[in-house]
């Protein structure tokens, strides 16, 4: 297991997950809008991924300043925080990192010297990182204890692994953690159209791992789910609003009406941090629209006759009544998911 993202003093590295697996090359991002584009451009993906970058964005933009207090350097924080806002709408761990951030910094004096903020901020950067590691782990570990004795065998989409988190993953995490102990049985990855982050990023993730699996297309999920060899679907997700209704990865929510209707367990794996508690429903929840290009072409090769219109939403939301659980680092959530999630809240 590696991370995909490093931070020391000022200097950031991301692994281009666009090149993955064929290419493990290192990206620097030298200031605050690049970071803004390594996420706009999925350099690097996945919901607490995002807001770990976004942490250590703000933490070497205030490194690299040569602002002398806090007074100066505060509207530059501002304006750095809005720009991150603007890279991608859906995933929500982003936006709830940059209210914390604001939140924390709230708490300074003006006079207070660009020392000591460049400290703080490098410390709350790498203790959000560490927390995210952590509670990656927590989650494989609540996702083993759901699994009593049993072998299990997962159908999952997307990725949301080592490389969507600060590492260990949440979806691949619950998979990791059975694997760890002998009971994992087999994994069934959906290529996941049109960015197949199934193929590239989590069939890398499993073979690095020794995790045995195969690979499907995302039209084979009926057929795999109607043989009987799946025990649980487990996905990720981006942003869980306070009914229980989960947006993730498009497609996601016709696995969840599949696994309904074969009867087979459809578990949503994510941090607290997922949770946006101002949304009241999914309809509250912004999906990302992608270019076309990912639909129009395939390794950068036009496919589609030119003019052909496309839809390319990134993201679709699962109502709430096709989850049998939510596997956070603080235990399952289970319906009636107002309740529980309220519970959560508090
Ligand atoms: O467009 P992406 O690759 O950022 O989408 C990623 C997902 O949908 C993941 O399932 C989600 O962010 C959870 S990652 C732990």
């Amino acid at each position: 297991m590696f991370s995909a993202i490093k931070y020391k003093s000022g200097c950031l590295e991301l692994i281009d997950q666009r090149l993955l697996p064929l290419e493990k090359k290192w990206v620097t991002c030298s200031d605050l809008e690049s970071v803004a584009i390594a996420i706009e451009d999925m350099v690097v993906r996945g919901a607490p991924a995002i807001a770990c970058v976004a942490a250590y964005g703000l933490a070497m933009d205030a490194f690299l300043s040569n602002t002398t207090n806090w007074e100066d350097y505060r509207s530059d924080f501002i304006k750095n925080c809005e720009r991150l806002k603007k890279t991608r709408p859906t995933a929500v761990n982003l936006f709830n990192l940059i209210s914390d951030a604001k939140n924390f910094l709230d708490s300074f004096e003006d006079k207070i010297p660009m020392s000591k903020v460049k400290t703080d901020l490098e410390k709350w950067a790498d203790g959000f990182f560490d927390n995210d590691l952590e509670t990656c782990r927590a989650i494989g570990e609540v996702g083993l204890s759901i699994a009593g004795e049993k072998k299990i065998s997962i159908l999952t989409h997307c990725n949301a692994g080592s490389l969507a988190t600060a590492g260990y993953g949440t979806a691949l995490g619950v998979i990791r953690s059975l694997h760890a102990v002998g009971q994992l049985n087999y994994v069934f990855v959906d290529e996941t159209r049109p960015y197949m982050q199934g193929t590239r990023l989590t069939a890398f993730e499993l073979i690095e791992e020794g995790i045995p699996f195969s690979l499907q297309v995302d039209s084979a999920a009926a057929s795999t789910l109607a043989s009987g060899h799946v025990d649980w679907v487990v996905v990720g997700a981006d942003r869980i609003a306070s009914n229980g209704d989960t947006a993730n990865k498009i497609g996601t929510y016709a696995l969840a009406i599949l696994a309904k209707y074969h009867g087979v367990a459809f578990y949503v794996a994510a941090p607290v941090s997922t949770f946006d508690f101002n949304a009241r429903t999914g309809e509250d929840i912004p999906i990302e629209q992608r270019p076309a290009e990912e639909l129009t072409s395939f390794g950068g090769h036009p496919i589609a006759a030119p003019g052909t219109e496309v839809i390319n939403p990134s993201f679709d939301v699962t109502p709430a009544e096709l989850i049998t659980g939510i596997i956070t680092e603080e235990g399952v959530i289970r319906a009636p998911y107002p309740d529980h999630i309220a519970t959560l809240m508090e």
